[in-house]
């Protein structure tokens, strides 16, 4: 259902890769309330992904930009803001990868050129997105930045190795940008912390199976899709959420309150029937 939320608002969306990534659903449904938008993703993403599927159905341009790079970021906004004709209103930055996680190295044992790139990627990108934004004055007042986040930069969660430390650092940009930001502009900067989600990401995580499992076992409301996910994005970059910044907004069901569920349990104590000696960590 659509209700015009986005009416007349205008945005750059970071991240959709295919259609299973948040960001595609984001993208949808910004179209959907009725906002126009670019959206943009790293050069290479470009052409293994089907973004053009995508930009095709929302009417939207699309622009590369590798969110690392200075460079690309000045050249995406004042692209963006010459087909906007101006300003914009949203932005979403919908970016994550670990190269550590890829080649699987453990925590204990990261490649340090790798963690570093890990951090740059999924983090200090937010960083350099606002702070491009801001030199070039490219957001309307009372506009809203929303980044994504996960409960590993609270807690720690076997498998998820640096990039727990990635959105601990990406949740504290938001904050101390968003206090920036909001006194000077009145613009929000805030992170969702979603569920575990079935995409390119976050099917990287190692045991992701068993993980979003348990955390849907663990949920009072179950784990919360990618379209959900896209419906409180929604939201935040809607009026109707002027005066919410500077938050981590935990988007999972209710996982991140829980300290034991029912089905958790009763799932458990399966396993006590046949339950092998704990192996040593991998
Ligand atoms: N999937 C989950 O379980 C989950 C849970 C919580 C938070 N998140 C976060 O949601 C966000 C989106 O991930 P997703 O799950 O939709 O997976 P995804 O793989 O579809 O999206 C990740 C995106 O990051 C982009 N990216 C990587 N390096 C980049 C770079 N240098 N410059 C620009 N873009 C780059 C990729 O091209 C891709 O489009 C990430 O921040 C992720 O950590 C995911």
């Amino acid at each position: 259902m659509s209700y015009n939320l986005l009416k007349g608002k205008k945005g750059i969306i970071f991240g959709a890769l295919n259609d299973k990534s948040i960001a595609w659903k984001v993208a949808e449904r910004a179209h959907e309330e009725g906002a126009e938008f670019v959206l943009t993703n790293a050069p290479i993403a470009l052409r293994m992904g089907t973004i053009n599927e995508l930009a095709e159905k929302c009417n939207a341009q699309v622009i590369a930009a590798d969110a690392t790079s200075l460079e690309d970021l000045e050249n995406l906004i004042s692209q963006t803001m010459e087909i906007m004709g101006g300003k914009i209103d949203f932005i979403l930055h919908s970016i994550g990868m670990s190269p550590n996680v890829r080649k699987g190295y453990k925590y204990d044992e990261l490649k340090y050129e790798m963690y570093h790139k890990t951090l740059d990627i999924s983090a200090f990108s937010l960083h350099k997105v606002l702070s491009v934004a801001r030199r070039m004055d490219a957001v309307n007042d009372w506009g809203s930045v929303v980044a994504l986040s996960y409960v590993a930069a609270q807690r720690t969660f076997f498998g998820y190795n640096d990039m727990a430390d990635a959105k601990a650092i990406l949740e504290s940009i938001a904050r101390s940008f968003g206090y920036i930001y909001g006194r000077d502009k009145k613009i929000r900067v805030n992170t969702i912390s979603q569920s575990p989600t079935p995409t390119t990401a976050g099917s990287g995580v190692k045991g992701f199976d068993k993980l979003i499992d348990y955390s849907e076992r663990m949920s009072p409301l179950g784990n919360a899709t990618a379209e959900e996910c896209a419906d409180y994005c929604i939201t935040l970059f809607s009026d109707l959420t002027r005066k919410v910044t500077m938050q981590n907004l935990f988007h999972d069901g209710g996982f991140s309150s829980m300290g034991m569920s029912l089905r958790a349990i009763q799932q458990y104590e399966k396993s006590f029937e046949e339950c092998p000696p704990i192996p040593d960590e991998e």
